[in-house]
């Protein structure tokens, strides 16, 4: 039933005319477990993703999968997508217009697969989904140094979700101050979606 409704959803949005398209090889749409309890925010795909249409598949998706793998995690247990879904020229920085246009197609999805907790990685998915699922109040929200490895509650349409921002796995790839943050924010994710009621 969800899977049938995320197929749908992707269809709409390979139709649809949106920014990026035209320079993008593929929509890079979202993959994992319709009914995940995590649900994974990029910013947007890059050039791996591009040409697979598949997000994570490049060296920010192998850190990924060491982080899920530390914590008996597979992808297929989770769902992960990006902000954006078309990969932005020379991977630059989302615009506003772009992420306003993205997301609508991001909440359907959230809604749809309904998870426990959203896990925003880096700047621009924390500041979106912190702002209430909205590009207006993205600037009044502080960055991810400030918010990593806490949550947060929020709703969206009603229902009720966790929000626990990560560093984005691609940004503290050469930072090992930073990543040793990001494994241990893992860990507490780990603990705080899996701990015993
Ligand atoms: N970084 C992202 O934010 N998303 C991807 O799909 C790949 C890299």
């Amino acid at each position: 039933m969800k899977a049938k409704k995320l197929n749908r959803l992707r269809e709409a949005m390979a139709a649809a005319d949106l920014p990026l398209q035209k320079t993008a090889t593929n929509l890079v749409f979202g993959e994992g477990n319709p009914s995940a309890k995590l649900f994974f925010i990029g910013e947007a795909p890059g050039k791996k993703e591009d040409l697979s249409g598949r997000p994570f598949v490049g060296s920010a998706g192998k850190h990924l999968d060491a982080l899920f793998d530390s914590i008996g995690l597979a992808r297929g247990d989770v769902y992960i997508t990006s902000l954006l879904k078309y990969r932005p020229p020379n991977n630059r920085c989302p615009t506003r217009p772009e992420i306003e246009a993205h997301t609508i197609f991001l909440i359907k999805q959230v809604l749809i697969v309904n998870p426990q907790m959203i896990v925003p990685l880096g700047n621009f998915a924390t500041r979106f989904v912190l702002g209430g699922f909205s590009v207006d109040k993205m600037a009044g929200i502080p960055g991810i140094s400030a918010l990593h490895g806490q949550a947060v509650k929020m709703n969206l349409a009603r229902r009720h979700f966790l929000v626990f921002p990560l560093y984005h796995p691609a940004a503290v790839l050469y930072n090992f101050g930073l990543k040793k943050t990001l494994w241990g924010d893992f860990k507490s994710l780990n603990n705080l979606a899996f701990a015993p009621m």
